[in-house]
């Protein structure tokens, strides 16, 4: 039995300690928002954030969550978040939508430790997260907009 926090709340994992973080997020605890994309570490699509770091839940072992606090993007809160969520909307970022979890989790973990990130951060931050839908000069701007927001 595997026991960690996600989005606040305890979630026990009674299956194969080596299963995925993802399946347990998706499957055991029913939250879909995270996505399953490439299921080799490569596209970023399933990104949560492990005691507040980025992490990419597909290449992680559910036993390697023990103990830990997951947060999805269904549990999102707080000023980076905010910020994040209304500059998406304000410039309008979303095409198919499908990376966009793992593209706003990556987001807030870099405005949470970098509050004025320059582009070189923000290409380095989002550097694993891919988008078909190519939106990536929005999702720059947006991140810029979003540390705009946050000054005020
Ligand atoms: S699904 Fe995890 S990195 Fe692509
Ligand atoms: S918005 Fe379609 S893959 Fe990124």
């Amino acid at each position: 039995m595997v026991k960690f926090t996600l989005n606040g709340a305890t979630l026990s994992v009674d299956d194969d300690p080596e299963m995925p973080l993802l399946w347990a997020i998706r499957e055991t605890a029913g939250l879909t928002g995270t996505k399953f994309g490439c299921g080799i570490g490569e596209c970023g699509a399933c990104t949560v954030h492990i005691d507040g770091a980025p992490t990419r839940s597909c290449q992680m072992p559910v036993e390697l969550a023990a103990g830990k606090a997951v947060v999805t993007i269904e549990g999102l809160s707080g000023r980076a978040a905010k910020a994040v969520q209304a500059a998406w909307r304000q410039l309008d970022v979303v095409q198919c939508g499908y990376c966009q979890s793992g593209q706003i989790m990556s987001a807030v973990a870099l405005l949470s430790h970098t509050p004025e990130p320059s582009d070189r951060d923000i290409d380095t931050a989002m550097n694993g997260n891919l988008c078909r839908c190519a939106t990536y000069n929005r999702i720059r701007a947006a991140i810029h907009t979003a540390a705009k927001m946050m000054e005020g």
